[in-house]
């Protein structure tokens, strides 16, 4: 099977150097010889890199977003915030929100207002879900799940713009991902709330977790899965396109 409608997002973490950027040339050029025309690249550079990356990518179809965003519409005075209008100034079109390795400073609740406040200024969303190993463990994953989505998308009326990322916490830089099995539960399980929640509504799951271009030949073998949201492989354009190509050959 050909996959050839994908997202493939690059979360650069708190990384991101000139070479990183001068590594996004790759990435272009291959899209520019690829014959898959349909997938959608995003790249989500730390704040201080959205405008030089989005400058980058500008005569590309290739996306920018952020790594998280305040919950607070307007401007004013709190330091070291940064809120969906300044995102969108400096060229965001997405925004990473309720990402693992911040879920324990932040609450659903939170996470509904950020989703609020990026949709308001017509960002997108990546909306990451998904459980500790503690949870998984004492069989908690779908309740954790339906928790997260139900808090999530409260008072939020359309979801077309919002991409949700499975991203197990336990998968997220230890090389581990789920079994085949597993996945294919947890995506169904995550359709069947969302599908509940918001009636004939069209949006897409991701997954995200130590994806790598060797387990990415197992991991496209899902149903419903429609992308990646990859760290630590994203940072070297070698291995991101490895990943991309694998994914829709
Ligand atoms: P890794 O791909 O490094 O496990 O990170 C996944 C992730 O957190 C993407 O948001």
């Amino acid at each position: 099977m050909t996959n050839n409608n994908m997202i493939f997002i690059a979360n650069w973490k708190m990384n991101g150097e000139k070479s990183h950027i001068s590594g996004i040339n790759k990435t272009i050029k291959f899209l520019k010889q690829s014959k898959n025309k349909k997938n959608q690249i995003i790249y989500c550079p730390p704040f201080t890199l959205i405008s030089s990356v989005k400058n980058k990518v500008k005569n590309t179809k290739i996306k920018v977003g952020a790594q998280n965003l305040s919950q607070l519409n307007d401007y004013g005075a709190f330091t070291g915030s940064v809120n969906s209008k300044l995102i969108k100034s400096a060229g965001g079109d997405y925004v990473i929100v309720g990402h693992s390795e911040i879920r324990n400073q932040e609450n659903d609740i939170l996470i509904n207002k950020k989703i609020h406040s990026a949709l308001k200024e017509k960002l997108k969303v990546i909306l990451c879900i998904g459980e500790t190993y503690k949870e998984k463990k004492n069989n908690k994953t779908l309740s954790v799940l339906k928790t997260q989505i139900t808090i999530a998308l409260k008072n939020i009326k359309k979801i077309n713009n919002i991409i949700f990322a499975y991203e197990p916490r336990w998968a997220i830089g230890t090389g581990k991902i789920p079994k085949s099995s597993e996945l294919r539960k947890n995506f169904k399980d995550i359709n069947n709330i969302i599908n509940k929640l918001k009636k004939n509504q069209k949006y897409k799951i991701i997954y995200g977790g130590s994806v790598n271009s060797k387990n990415v030949l197992e991991l496209k073998k899902i149903n419903d899965l429609k992308g990646f949201l990859i760290g630590s492989a994203s940072l070297r354009a070698k291995n991101f396109i490895d990943i991309i190509k694998k994914s829709t050959n």
